[in-house]
């Protein structure tokens, strides 16, 4: 793709987005920096764009509670009027966001915490940027609209921190690489996967050569019957919104193969199947909430038990026609809930990667096998929220008759824990990063390009390369 800007209007946005939406229908360093050296930074002009559930919970409502010293939120956009005027209401408050929900979460100790009230919220992005001139955009929207934010904030002077999936298809990543070697403004994709205790302990012991030289890696993520079966209500079932759960949930799982292997992905192959869900249902609705089928649904969901979600969603209804509680067996669901992939890397190390939806329990079994052993992770969530989470992380040696339990650290919060850890290392300078669990432009493009060669892989039925999707110059 050429060089070019980018003039993403008011229209196109809406053009582009509402074509979708109308469609649907670590290591602890949680302690701040000493008051001292939070005085003496300036505070970055901080503006998000897309304030649903993560928009406002991971990042508006706790960065206003627990960042202040740092960061003034100048500014925040949606295309939803109404859902944005509700954003902002919650800017400060003790909520955060996990899973698509809205929890309720204590405030950082000792944090300066601000409201609301006087942040201005538009429906143009353009408008608010050039009205309140922040240092950074934080884009949370729909995954398929992230890339032109990401760029349309580059070229109007601002640097970037945009939630995963960064990109759904090659365009866009391509459209990414070209913008920011011509603006070279600052990327920072938030993958707060690498910020799970197991994840970053894993990290640990292949960085130590504990296993010698990595070979492969098997990778089996089980989303389960209520938040991996949620997926299939929301965007996130329309392929034109979230690239398929290749792209929006596995981008964290790719993202993490390759922090860990620390080499690129060569080529994909990959197979994927609709078995559950869309199509394959009994009987249908449009969604929950008016469905005749209610008493006989093993998914039915009642939206309105939620405050924050019936405030968010369902009253924001009459301004895009979105429901947060549809059918998750609508014919329009192009998704896959059955996958599995194949992946080869530049350092020869191998990846068979699955992904099921709809399953009993939800969580991963991953196992890296290397020249000296073994590494296994059992990493399951079925826990209330309040309860701390503990990975099993278990080291193997060949020719060794035991194995080894590798102590993982016990937390609790929002993804257990990541959410507060990643947004440290966002906002507060000078926060160590040991283990390089920053990102930036090429781990958002190289875990997005990987379920982006998976779902060409299924449509053709053809090994992909990375390097024809790709092209970082
Ligand atoms: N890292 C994580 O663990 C994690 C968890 C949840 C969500 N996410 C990511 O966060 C993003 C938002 O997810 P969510 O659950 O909050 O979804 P959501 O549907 O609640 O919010 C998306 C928002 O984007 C808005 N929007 C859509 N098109 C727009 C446009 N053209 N311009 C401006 N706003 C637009 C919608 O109106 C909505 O308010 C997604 O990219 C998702 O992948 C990441």
């Amino acid at each position: 793709m050429k060089d070019q800007p980018t003039n993403v209007s008011r229209r196109d946005f809406l053009k582009n987005s509402s074509a979708s939406l109308a469609a649907l229908g670590a290591l602890g360093f949680t302690a701040a920096l000493p008051a001292q050296a939070a005085k003496s930074t300036p505070k970055t002009r901080l503006a998000i764009v897309g304030t649903g559930a993560r928009g406002i919970g991971m990042w508006g409502a706790p960065v206003a509670r627990d960042y202040a010293d740092y960061i003034e939120i100048v500014g925040l956009c949606d295309i939803n009027s109404k859902r944005v005027e509700v954003a902002r209401s919650l800017i400060g408050s003790n909520i955060s966001d996990m899973d698509g929900m809205i929890r309720t979460e204590k405030p950082k100790q000792g944090a300066a915490r601000t409201t609301g009230a006087n942040i201005p919220t538009f429906t143009d992005f353009d408008e608010m940027v050039r009205t309140v001139k922040p240092d950074r955009v934080i884009v949370t929207t729909v995954d398929a609209i992230h890339a032109r934010y990401v760029v349309r904030a580059m070229e109007l002077g601002c640097d970037v921190i945009c939630e995963k999936p960064f990109a759904t298809d090659e365009e866009q990543c391509q459209a990414i690489i070209e913008a920011q070697k011509k603006y070279q403004r600052n990327i920072t994709v938030t993958f707060n996967a690498r910020y799970g205790s197991s994840t970053a302990r894993v990290k640990e012991l292949l960085k130590a050569g504990e296993i010698g030289d990595l070979y492969s890696v098997d990778y089996a993520e089980f989303l389960d019957t209520d938040h991996g079966a949620s997926y299939f209500r929301r965007w996130h079932g329309l392929k034109e919104c979230s690239g398929t759960l290749l792209v929006h949930k596995a981008s964290h799982h790719f993202d993490e193969l390759n922090w860990w292997i620390d080499s690129d992905p060569v080529e994909v192959s990959a197979n994927g199947d609709l078995r559950k869900f869309g199509r394959n249902g009994p009987f249908r609705h449009i969604n929950c909430r008016q469905c005749v089928h209610k008493d006989k649904c093993r998914y039915y969901w009642d939206i309105t038990r939620d405050k924050h979600l019936t405030d968010l969603y369902v009253n924001c209804e009459s301004e895009d026609g979105y429901f947060r509680d549809g059918c998750l067996y609508r014919y329009a669901i192009n998704i896959y809930d059955t996958m599995s992939v194949l992946v080869r890397y530049a350092n020869k190390v191998l990846v068979t990667y699955s992904l099921n939806a709809g399953v009993p329990d939800e969580g991963q079994i991953i196992v890296f096998n290397g020249s000296k052993g073994r590494i296994e992770v059992r990493n399951f969530s079925r826990q209330p929220w309040e309860v701390a989470q503990a990975a099993e992380v278990r080291l193997m040696r060949n020719f060794e008759d035991k194995s080894t339990l590798v102590p993982v650290e016990r937390r609790s919060g929002s993804h257990g824990g990541s959410d507060t850890l990643i947004k440290d290392h966002v906002f507060i300078p000078g926060t160590p990063d040991d283990l390089a669990q920053r990102a930036g432009m090429r781990a958002g493009i190289m875990s997005a390009i990987i379920g982006i060669a998976g779902y060409h892989s299924i449509e053709t039925g053809r090994p992909v390369k990375i390097r024809d999707l790709v092209d970082f110059g």
